[in-house]
C-alpha cells in the first residue's frame, strides 16, 4: 500500500479526524432543495484546518444527490467564471434527455477575470433562473462553493449575495457554501455588503480530537501492514495537537519511516517523524504566511510571543513602545492576514499552530 496521507493544501485526506456530523444539515437541506438553512453554509478556521476539505466533503454529498456542483475560489472574476460556468451547463443540458438524472458534473469555469458590468449581471441572473429551473424539473439543484471568501472583492460578493437570495426568495433549489479565515469573513458579514450571508450557518473549524486522530493512525497503519502500536499513536496524534495539516504531515512522515525500517515502529521513529512535520509546516503554512508580514508586525509576533498563552494588547504595545492606536493597527493587520486571532476582550492568540515555536526559536536566532 502507497503512503495514504496527503500533506497538501485542499487534498482530501484518507480519513477526515473529527468532522462527524458536520455536513448533517447541509445533507439534509438537499433533500428540501430550498430555501433550508444548511443550504446556505460558511466555514471559516485558520490554514489549514480543513476548509477546503470541508467544501469538497459538501460537494460529493450534494453529487450524490445527483446536484450540479460550481466549484470557485474568490480571486477577482470569480462571478464570471460561475455566470460562464452556469450557461455551459445550461447548454448541455437543455438540450439533454429529460428525466435523467443529473450527476458528477463538475464544471470549472474559465478565466473571465474582469467584473461584470451591470448588462451581464442581469444575464448572469437570468442564466442562474433558467438552470435552476431546468434543475428543479428534474427535481435536483445546483451548488455553489466558493473557497478563500477573505480575499474577495466586496462588490463581487455582493452580487453573489443578492442573486442567491433572489433565487432563495423564488423558491429555487439553490445552495451556496463558503470557506475563509474567521476574522476575514467576520469583517465581511459586518460590512453589511452582504446581510443576507448573516443567516448562514457558520461552521467554525478546530483542531481535532487527538484520540480520534490516534485512532485513524492506528486503522491506517495496520491497513497498510505496518504495526503501530496504541501508544506510538498517541505520541504522533499528540505530536500533532490535532493540527489537521500537522495530522498529514505527521502520518506521511511516519509512513516513511515504516517503509525505511524493516521492523516495528519505535519512540526514536515518532520522534523523527514529528521533528520532520514540524519543519515542513514552518517551511510550507508559517513561512508563507510570514512573507506579507512587515518588520513592524514581526514585533508585534515576537513581542507575543514572550508569552505562553494569549497576549494582552497592552503589553504587546509597551514591549514594543508603541502609542495604542499603532498597536490597534497592526493588530487588524495581523488578524486579517490569518496569523492571530483576537481572544477575548483586548487580548490576542496565535492563529497557527507551531506560529509561537517558530517565533521563539527566530528570537533566539
Ligand atoms: N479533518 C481532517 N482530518 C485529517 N486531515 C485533514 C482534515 N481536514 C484537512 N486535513 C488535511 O489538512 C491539510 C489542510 O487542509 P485544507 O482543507 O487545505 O485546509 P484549509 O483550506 O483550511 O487551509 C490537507 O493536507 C488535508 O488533507
Ligand atoms: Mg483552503
Amino acid at each position: 500500500m502507497q503512503n495514504p496521507f496527503r500533506p497538501t493544501a485542499g487534498a482530501t485526506p484518507p480519513i477526515v479526524v473529527s468532522r462527524e456530523g458536520l455536513l448533517r444539515e447541509f445533507g439534509y437541506g438537499l433533500t428540501i432543495r430550498s430555501g433550508a438553512p444548511g443550504l446556505l453554509t460558511i466555514f471559516t478556521g485558520a490554514r489549514g484546518v480543513g476548509k477546503t476539505v470541508m467544501l469538497g466533503a459538501a460537494e460529493d454529498l450534494a453529487q450524490e444527490q445527483g446536484w450540479l456542483v460550481i466549484s470557485e475560489t474568490a480571486t477577482p472574476g470569480f462571478m464570471a467564471r460561475i455566470g460562464e460556468a452556469m450557461r455551459r451547463a445550461l447548454a448541455e443540458l437543455g438540450d439533454g434527455p429529460i428525466g435523467r438524472r443529473i450527476t458528477g458534473v463538475t464544471l470549472a469555469g474559465f478565466g473571465v477575470t474582469t467584473q461584470l458590468p451591470p448588462e451581464e449581471q442581469v444575464s448572469w441572473r437570468d442564466a442562474g433562473e433558467q438552470l435552476l429551473r431546468l434543475l428543479d424539473d428534474h427535481r435536483t439543484g445546483l451548488t455553489i462553493t466558493v473557497d478563500e471568501v477573505h480575499a474577495a472583492d466586496r462588490s463581487e460578493i455582493a452580487a453573489l449575495a443578492a442573486n442567491v437570495q433572489h433565487f432563495i426568495r423564488d423558491g429555487l433549489p439553490i445552495a451556496l457554501l463558503f470557506a475563509g479565515l474567521p476574522a476575514a469573513v467576520s469583517d465581511l458579514l459586518n460590512e453589511g455588503v452582504a446581510t443576507f450571508l448573516r443567516r448562514a450557518d457558520r461552521i467554525d473549524l478546530h483542531s481535532a480530537s487527538i484520540e480520534e486522530t490516534a485512532d485513524s493512525y492506528v486503522r491506517l497503519f495496520a491497513e497498510g501492514g505496518h504495526h503501530l502500536s496504541p501508544e506510538l499513536a498517541r505520541a504522533a496524534a499528540e505530536g500533532t495537537g490535532g493540527y489537521p495539516f500537522l495530522i498529514q504531515l505527521v502520518g506521511y512522515s511516519l509512513w516513511q519511516e515504516a517503509e525505511a525500517g524493516n521492523g516495528d515502529l519505535d519512540d526514536a521513529a515518532v520522534a523523527r517523524a514529528i521533528a520532520a512535520a514540524r519543519r515542513r509546516n514552518e517551511r510550507t503554512v508559517i513561512e508563507a504566511a510570514l512573507s506579507t508580514a512587515t518588520a513592524r508586525d514581526m514585533d508585534f509576533l515576537i513581542a507575543m510571543a514572550q508569552d505562553d498563552a494569549a497576549s494582552e494588547v497592552g503589553d504587546i504595545g509597551r514591549r514594543m513602545s508603541a502609542r495604542p492606536s499603532l498597536v490597534g493597527k497592526y493588530r487588524a493587520r495581523l488578524i486579517d492576514a490569518g496569523l492571530i486571532e483576537p481572544a477575548g476582550y483586548g487580548r490576542v492568540e496565535f492563529a497557527i499552530p507551531g506560529l509561537a515555536d517558530y517565533l521563539r526559536a527566530y528570537i533566539s536566532r
